[in-house]
């Protein structure tokens, strides 16, 4: 699947290999996953699941796969990006993410992520729609000292943290949305599929 025009040209980013999980649906017999390999009817109409092989990403890295038409990304964050996620609960609006914006089994707490290290979410600014860019550097000059690493919009200043979670202050009004997904094994993620669509 093409990534072309998904913030293209960005150095950190590691070109993701998908595939559209109902094009190889014959691997799903060797795993004993084989229901979730069958989206429903309304799964495929809204869009087939992806399955993002994350084998390949490094600590620190960001990964984009396309689903339904939008960036995905995954982060691979350092135990030192975790531990700066607690401390970003007082400059969060919404640090427990009690506004829906991912699905239920998604802890609410500051990792908002099925495994602490990797972070899952659709990279669409919730301002105007923007995809923000990925910036996990600590206390950069533009960004300032107190930044701790996370995700700036360059079109109207929106940031986010390593979780998603927006700032208090900007225009943007909720966290970034959390996909519904699954692991198959421990580098597979299936994007697009979870216990209710598969
Ligand atoms: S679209 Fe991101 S801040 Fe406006």
């Amino acid at each position: 699947m093409s990534n072309d025009g998904v913030n293209k040209g960005r150095r950190r980013f590691l070109v993701a290999s998908t595939s559209v999980v109902g094009a190889v649906g014959a691997v799903g017999a060797a795993v004993p996953f084989v229901a979730s390999w069958n989206p429903s009817a309304k799964a495929k109409a809204a869009g087939a699941p992806v399955k993002v092989d994350i084998s390949k990403l490094e600590v620190g890295q960001q990964m984009i796969v396309e689903w339904r038409g939008k960036p995905v990304w995954v982060v691979k964050r350092s135990d030192e990006m975790i531990a700066n996620l607690e401390k970003m609960n007082e400059v969060v609006a919404d640090p427990f993410s009690e506004k829906p914006q991912q699905p239920d089994y998604i802890p609410k707490e500051a990792t908002r992520s099925l495994k602490p290290d990797v972070a899952v979410m659709v990279g669409i600014c919730t301002h105007l729609g923007c995809s923000p860019t990925y910036r996990p550097e600590v206390g950069p000059a533009d960004l300032g000292s107190d930044w701790l690493g996370g995700f700036f919009c360059p079109c109207h200043g929106s940031r986010f943290d390593l979780s998603g979670r927006v700032y208090k202050g900007v225009p943007a009004p909720t966290n970034l949305v959390i996909p519904p997904h699954s692991y198959l094994d421990d580098n597979t993620i299936v994007v697009g599929v979870d216990k209710e669509t598969a």
